[in-house]
C-alpha cells in the first residue's frame, strides 16, 4: 500500500502530494485532468516502462526543466524513481536515498494494471500478451525481473552478431548459454505461475465474470540444455531472418473464455475485459497468499464499461483482495457503489481536490 505519492513535473503535475487513506481510491475529473498520468506514475514503481510504455523524454512535463521524479512511501519506507535533466535517458531508482536498480523495486512492489490500450490485448500481437504475463509472473517472481533483462541483453547481442554476419562459433556458444540460462528460468516461472493462477482461477466463487482457461503457447522448449541445443541448430535459419526465432522471447499466452470455448479473440468486448478482470481478481488473491501482501492495482476506466451489477460486483469482489486499488473515470457517479471504503478525489488541470 502506498502512504504517500509525490509527483514532480511528471506529465501535467508540477508538484502533487497525495495520501491514500482508503482501499479505493477514486481519481474522478474531466478528460486530459490527469488522472491516467496519476496512475502511470504510480506504475513506475515496478520495472519495465509503465503503462504507458512511454519513452522517459515523454513523461518529464513539457514546461518543466526536463526532468521529473516519482516518490512514495510505503511500509516506512520511502522509493523513488527519477529522471534528471542532465541525463534525460536514464531512469534512476533509490530506497530510502540509497540508490538501486530498478529490478530491486520488485522485492518490494508488486503492482498490476489494467487500462482502455488492453481492450486490444487479444486482437494485438503475442508481445502485449506475453508482457501481461510476465507482470503477472513478476508480481508473484520479483527474480523475473533480472532474468528477463538479461534474457533480452544476451537476446539484442545475439540479434546483432545475426545481422552482422558473425561467424564466431565460441561467441555464439558464450551468448546462447546465457541465453539458454535466463530463458529456461522465464520459462519455468512462467509455467509456474500459470498453474497456480489457473487453479486460483479454478477456486473462485461464481462471479459474472467470465472464467478464463489460460494457457501458454510456444516452442515449449524449457530447459537450459534443449534451449541451448535449439539456438546452436537454428544459427543458420537465424541469420537467414536476421532474428533468433526460437526462445521464450516468442512464447504467447492464450485464453479461452472456459462457458463457452471461444479463444478471447472472439469474444466481445465485454466478455474479454470479465476475462482479464477475472486474472486480475484471481491473481491478487495469489500473491496475498504467497507474498504476504496484496498487489496494488491500477484500473484504468474500467467501470465505465461495465453495467451497475457487474460494476457493483466489481467493487465487492475487490474489497476482498486486500488491494490498494487506484482507480479512474470521468464521473464519479460511476462508483457510488463503492460505498465508504473509497477516498474520491476531483482532479483537474493536475491538481487534486
Ligand atoms: N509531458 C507532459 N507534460 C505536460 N502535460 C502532459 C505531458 N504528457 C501528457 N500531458 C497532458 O496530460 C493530459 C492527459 O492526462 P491524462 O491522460 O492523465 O488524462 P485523464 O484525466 O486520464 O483523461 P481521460 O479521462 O481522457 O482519460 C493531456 O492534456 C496531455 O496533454
Ligand atoms: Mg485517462
Amino acid at each position: 500500500m502506498l502512504e504517500q505519492l509525490d509527483l514532480t513535473d511528471f506529465r501535467n503535475h508540477a508538484a502533487l502530494r497525495f495520501r491514500p487513506e482508503a482501499q479505493f481510491i477514486i481519481l474522478h475529473g474531466a478528460n486530459g485532468a490527469g488522472k491516467t498520468n496519476i496512475l502511470e506514475g504510480v506504475s513506475l514503481l515496478v520495472p519495465g516502462r509503465g503503462l504507458r510504455r512511454a519513452a522517459l523524454g515523454e513523461m518529464a512535463r513539457k514546461a518543466g526543466a526536463g526532468g521529473f521524479s516519482v516518490s512514495a512511501l510505503a511500509n516506512g519506507n520511502q522509493f523513488g524513481t527519477a529522471v534528471s535533466a542532465a541525463m534525460p535517458g536514464r531512469r534512476q531508482v533509490h530506497i530510502n536515498s540509497a540508490a538501486t536498480t530498478i529490478n530491486d523495486l520488485a522485492e518490494y512492489f508488486a503492482i498490476l494494471w489494467l487500462t482502455p490500450a488492453m481492450d486490444r490485448l487479444f486482437a494485438d500481437g503475442a508481445s502485449a500478451r506475453r508482457r501481461f504475463l510476465d507482470r503477472l509472473v513478476l508480481a508473484l517472481d520479483p527474480k523475473h525481473a533480472a532474468h528477463s533483462s538479461r534474457y533480452e541483453n544476451a537476446l539484442k547481442q545475439r540479434n546483432r552478431m545475426l545481422g552482422d554476419g558473425q561467424q564466431d562459433a565460441a561467441w555464439f556458444d558464450a551468448i546462447e548459454a546465457r541465453l539458454a540460462e535466463h530463458g529456461a528460468a522465464i520459462a519455468a516461472a512462467r509455467a509456474k505461475v500459470l498453474e497456480q493462477l489457473s487453479a486460483a482461477i479454478e477456486a473462485m466463487p461464481p462471479s459474472p465474470f467470465a472464467k478464463p482457461i489460460l494457457t501458454l503457447a510456444g516452442d515449449g522448449l524449457s530447459d537450459a540444455a534443449t534451449l541451448a541445443e535449439a539456438y546452436r541448430a537454428g544459427r543458420s535459419r537465424d541469420r537467414a531472418a536476421g532474428r533468433t526465432l526460437t526462445g521464450p522471447h516468442r512464447a504467447d499466452l492464450e485464453v479461452i473464455h472456459a462457458g463457452h470455448g471461444q479463444p478471447a479473440v472472439n469474444c466481445s468486448t465485454g466478455e474479454q475485459k470479465a476475462l482479464l478482470l477475472s486474472v486480475i481478481l484471481a491473481h491478487a488473491g495469489l500473491v496475498k497468499q504467497i507474498r504476504g501482501a496484496a498487489p496494488i492495482l491500477l484500473l484504468d476506466e474500467v467501470a465505465a464499461h461495465l453495467d451497475p451489477d457487474r460494476r457493483a460486483a466489481l467493487f465487492e469482489r475487490l474489497v476482498d483482495t486486500g488491494s490498494q486499488i487506484w482507480m479512474t473515470g470521468t464521473e464519479e457517479q460511476l462508483f457510488v457503489a463503492a460505498g465508504s471504503n473509497a477516498m474520491r478525489v476531483h482532479i483537474a488541470d493536475g491538481t487534486l481536490s
